[in-house]
Parts: C-alpha cells; sequence; structure tokens
C-alpha cells in the first residue's frame, strides 16, 4: 500500500515536472514572439535639422502606428556611420534606414545629380513637383537592383556657397579658390568651369577642413550652415540657391520584403506622415537658420543679382551639354521644366 502511493506520488511529481517544463518554455516562446523588430537609422546631420527631426517624427509614429512591434533606434551626427560607411551598411543590412544626400548617390546611379546642375531648377516648388512626380519616382525604384528601396523624398533647400577669403560675386571671384564637394563629376565640373579646385570631404570633417584651411569654402543649405557652426571658419556667404541639398529615406530590400505586409503598411503611412513633416519644416528651419546667420553678423552676406546668374549660366554652358547625355534629356527636362 505504502509502495503504490509512493509510486502515485512520483507519478504525480513527474507529472508535475513535464508540465512545469512545457509551460516554462512555452513562455520563452511568446516572450520571444513579441520582440520588436529593430529599425537603425542613421544619419549624418544634427537632430535639430529638418532631417534629424524627421527621423524623429518617424520613430515616433513608427512605434505608435505598430503598437510597439517596430523599435526605431534614431543615430544622428554620423555617430554610427559616416557618409560613405553609411550606404554600404545599408547595402550589408547593418542598418535599415538612412536617408543620404541625393549627391551621395552617384556611385549607383550618376542620373541622382540632376539635383546639382546649377540654376536648374526655378523654385523650392519645383523640385518638390519633380521629385513627387514621374522622373523623381523612377530615380527612387532604379535602386532596387542595388538591394535599396527608395520610399520617399525629403527636401532641405536651395545650396549657398561660402568661403573664408573673399566676397563671391561672380564667376571671376572663384579663381584659386578650393571647395569643399560632396561627391561626384557635376560638383568637381562646377568649380572646375569657375577656375577653382575641389575635394570631396565628408560631412563630419567639413568643420576641420574648414578650420584647418584645408579648402577655403563649400556650398551647403542655410541650416546646415547655421548648426554646424560654419560662421565661426567662413567669412563670406553667397546667396546663390545655384544647387539642391535634398534627401532620400532609403531601405535595405531584403529587410523590407521580410516584413509582414501590416507592418509595411503602418511604417509607409509614418513615412508619408514624417514626409510632409520635414517638407514643411526645412522651409521654416532655413528661414530660421537664415536670420540666425544675419543676425550673428559673422558672415557678410551677398545676394547674386540677375545679371550675376546669368554670368554663371554662361560659365557652366559646357556642364549642360555634357551631363544632358549622362542624366538624360528626359530627367533634364523635367527638373528643367517643372513649375
Ligand atoms: C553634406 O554632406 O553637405 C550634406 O549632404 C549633409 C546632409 O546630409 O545634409
Amino acid at each position: 500500500m505504502l509502495k503504490f502511493s509512493r509510486n502515485i506520488f512520483i507519478a504525480v511529481l513527474v507529472l508535475f515536472l513535464v508540465f512545469a517544463l512545457v509551460a516554462c518554455g512555452s513562455k520563452q516562446e511568446g516572450e520571444k514572439k513579441t520582440e520588436p523588430i529593430v529599425i537603425k537609422f542613421s544619419h549624418v546631420v544634427a537632430e535639430t535639422t529638418p532631417k534629424g527631426q524627421a527621423a524623429l517624427k518617424f520613430k515616433e509614429l513608427a512605434e505608435q502606428k505598430t503598437g510597439g512591434k517596430v523599435k526605431v533606434e534614431v543615430y544622428p551626427s554620423s555617430q554610427l556611420f559616416g557618409d560613405k560607411e553609411e550606404l554600404e551598411a545599408l547595402i550589408a543590412n547593418n542598418v535599415q534606414f538612412i536617408a543620404p544626400s541625393v549627391t551621395k548617390l552617384v556611385g549607383l546611379n550618376p542620373q541622382f545629380q540632376i539635383v546639382d546642375i546649377p540654376f536648374l531648377f526655378k523654385s523650392e516648388e519645383a523640385a518638390l513637383k519633380f521629385y513627387q512626380g514621374p522622373a523623381g519616382q523612377k530615380l527612387l525604384k532604379s535602386l532596387e537592383d542595388k538591394g535599396i528601396i527608395g520610399l520617399a523624398w525629403w527636401p532641405n533647400g536651395a545650396k549657398h556657397f561660402t568661403n573664408s577669403k573673399r566676397p563671391l560675386r561672380r564667376p571671376e571671384d572663384f579663381k584659386g579658390l578650393k571647395f569643399r564637394t560632396q561627391s561626384g563629376g557635376v560638383l568637381e565640373e562646377q568649380f572646375k568651369l569657375l577656375g577653382a579646385g575641389s575635394q570631396t570631404i565628408p560631412f563630419g570633417e567639413v568643420y576641420t577642413a574648414l578650420q584647418n584651411k584645408t579648402v577655403d569654402g563649400q556650398e551647403n543649405t542655410f541650416n546646415n550652415i547655421d548648426t554646424q557652426k560654419y560662421a565661426e571658419v567662413q567669412k563670406y556667404l553667397t546667396v546663390s540657391g545655384h544647387g539642391r541639398l535634398d534627401y532620400v529615406v532609403l531601405t535595405n530590400k531584403t529587410f523590407w520584403d521580410s516584413l509582414p505586409e501590416d507592418i509595411k503598411k503602418a511604417l509607409e503611412e509614418a513615412l508619408a506622415e514624417a514626409t510632409e513633416y520635414e517638407i514643411k519644416l526645412s522651409t521654416e528651419l532655413n528661414q530660421k537658420s537664415m536670420e540666425n546667420l544675419k543676425k550673428s553678423g559673422k558672415l557678410e552676406f551677398y545676394y547674386l543679382t540677375p545679371q550675376d546668374r546669368e554670368a554663371f549660366i554662361k560659365v557652366f554652358e559646357p556642364l549642360y551639354k555634357k551631363y544632358e547625355s549622362i542624366i538624360g534629356k528626359e530627367i533634364m527636362d523635367a527638373a528643367r521644366n517643372a513649375e
């Protein structure tokens, strides 16, 4: 009798242990399932810029719309990757979202240099229309065979020249100076035609290059000039609006294709809202930065006149001809004629 009850006791104990183990295992499995999908979003500018703020807005909306199933980690100011590394990291899926300046895609598709063709877009609105129209969308799609999906255009604004040597009013004022460029043949050619030199330098190293006089000048939006404190190491600003400095939001194709449909939809919605926010903010922040720069009194401003502009356009004639065959007439015309 005693032996019988002992056997029952052992059987119950074994059953209890098996049950406890199964319960514990399935709990762990359940926990694993709720682990969020992590999106690393890396960029090179300050958090206070349109791109920096829009990346944070995307994070907020993406986490909210997926009910926490997605976690977005934003890394600003080249903290995680600089200019060149961020593209390589995206292709390797070491980072899932980046928003590089369009110019930096020249190695993947030289047609992106449309943004650098001097004095091509008529206005801020024209650039936006181009990006949202068929030519802009075709450019975004062109990255798919490189394992990249172009999700959105985020404009920043028009570029202006700064330098430490003298006021730049006419093409001849550029002679003998050296400028930092982002990358690509158009920018190199632009300075060559002005009789100036150029050097490609990652964004994170520009301030030091200006300070050390590795280069005399650079070209950027009011907001980048302001938030990078270039006024500390530059003396003259030419309000030229000669080219564009805008962004494309990119993701890794393998990562994107692996997402469940409902998550993809929520992320697309979050990005659409963050894009609207970015567009509005880019105008506001560039205006505010222009005022800050003026108020600081550290930079001497010069505004190109219509005559100055014509003189530059004349100098750039060979550039327009050469790059029409590289970029394609269709894209050039779409940019030129956008209103
Ligand atoms: C630059 O390199 O000048 C800019 O593209 C940086 C940025 O992302 O705005």
